[in-house]
């Protein structure tokens, strides 16, 4: 997603009062920061990226937020000269693994993000720029069997930590369904081969949004209703990955919330009804004043009286967001 809108204490004791439904197993805020200068690669630690401030999750945990979402850069995880696939930078990994552990040894849960929209080799103009990873006409982008090998490598690391939920991906945008489709499907199979049988998350295209997963969002492309469908999982363990943002573009960078919500839920959700499914809504935001305060009220009760939404993590905290901040 585009805009960095730091949560605020306001939002805060919002989501707070919201964590205490029975319906929703998982509820929390991204750490943004792993991803973060993406025009500069690798970057250095603690400067251009960062997972995690240990104190902002210790205060999280302790309000009873379970869930944390943690944004990396697949350029940085695995690095330009070895490509995408399993060959990790090690000290990359290894700081990524310590935010993940910290988590999960607090006894939350945590999201692992690849922050790239499904485009590898390019980061520095995200959302847009760098190659489609599957695209079969440019010579310069990985296969998706290179980010099933990506995917089955960091799951098998994982594959014992039960608090560890897979992300695919971050909000796909204007490629073809279909091959998000095959890219999300051949990610799973490896994961599974792997031995993982962790919660996954599947994305769609249009940035993910779930006001619009019935619609097609770009030129020609199918809307994510009629293609992932074809989704198996050998675990039976997934659901689907939804943004929602509430400004007029559903972009989340303007502050005025003009969005009818939670309206804007009821056409998936009858969807993920009608076809027994579950979605997770790991990013959504809004600016902070008083119209958007309400906004977010409107949508979590939503989600909390729709048993279809299992989960959310809100956009965004992270230790690297500057002054002002509630962490
Ligand atoms: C690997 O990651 C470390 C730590 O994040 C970084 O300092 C180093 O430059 C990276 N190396 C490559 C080749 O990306
Ligand atoms: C592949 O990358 C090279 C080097 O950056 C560039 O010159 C070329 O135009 C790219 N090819 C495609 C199909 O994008
Ligand atoms: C796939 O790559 C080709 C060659 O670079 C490019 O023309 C085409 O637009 C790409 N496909 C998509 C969906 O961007
Ligand atoms: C989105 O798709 C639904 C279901 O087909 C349709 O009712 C609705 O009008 C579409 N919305 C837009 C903005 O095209
Ligand atoms: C959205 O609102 C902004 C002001 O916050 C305005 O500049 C922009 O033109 C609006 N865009 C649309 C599509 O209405
Ligand atoms: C819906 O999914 C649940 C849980 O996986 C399963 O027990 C149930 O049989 C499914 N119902 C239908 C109608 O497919
Ligand atoms: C949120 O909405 C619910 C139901 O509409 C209402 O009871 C509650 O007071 C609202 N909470 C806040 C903090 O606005
Ligand atoms: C970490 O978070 C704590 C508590 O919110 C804050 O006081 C501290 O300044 C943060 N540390 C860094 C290095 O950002």
């Amino acid at each position: 997603m585009l805009p960095k809108t730091p949560v605020s204490h306001g939002l805060t004791a919002l989501f707070l009062a919201a964590t205490t439904s029975a319906k929703i197993l998982y509820a929390g805020v991204n750490s943004a920061g792993g991803e973060f200068a993406q025009q500069n690669l690798p970057g250095a630690f603690g400067t251009d990226y960062r997972f995690i401030n240990q104190s902002a999750i210790d205060f999280f945990i302790d309000a009873g937020v379970n869930t944390i979402r943690l944004p990396f850069l697949l350029e940085r995880m695995c690095p330009l000269d070895t490509g995408l696939g399993s060959t990790f930078n090690e000290s990359y990994f290894s700081e990524f693994q310590t935010a993940v552990n910290y988590v999960t040894m607090r006894g939350g849960y945590a999201v692992i993000d690849p922050h790239n929209y499904y485009r590898y080799n390019d980061p520095s103009s995200q959302p847009s720029s760098g190659s489609i990873i599957g695209n079969t006409t440019d010579a310069n982008a990985s296969t998706t069997a290179d980010f099933a090998a990506f995917w089955g490598e960091l799951a098998k690391r994982f594959a014992t930590n039960p608090n560890v939920i897979l992300g695919l991906m971050n909000e796909p945008h204007d490629m073809p369904t279909e091959l998000i489709l095959s890219n999300n499907q051949a990610s799973i199979d490896s994961i599974r081969q792997a031995g993982a049988k962790q919660l996954i998350l599947v994305p769609g295209n249009g940035f993910t949004g779930a006001q619009r997963w019935l619609n097609s969002t770009c030129s020609g492309c199918k809307p994510n209703a009629d293609v992932l469908t074809a989704i198996t999982d050998p675990a039976s363990n997934f659901a689907f990955d939804m943004h929602l943002y509430f400004d007029n573009d559903t972009s989340g960078t303007h502050n005025e919330c003009t969005l009818a919500a939670p309206g804007n839920l009821a056409a998936t959700t009858t969807w993920l009804q009608e076809n027994n499914y579950t979605a997770f809504l790991s990013e959504f935001g809004a600016g902070a004043n008083s119209v958007c305060f309400k906004t977010l009220n409107n949508t979590l009760m939503w989600l909390e009286d729709h048993p279809q939404f299992i989960g959310w993590t809100y956009w965004a905290a992270g230790p690297l967001w500057g002054s002002g901040t509630a962490c």
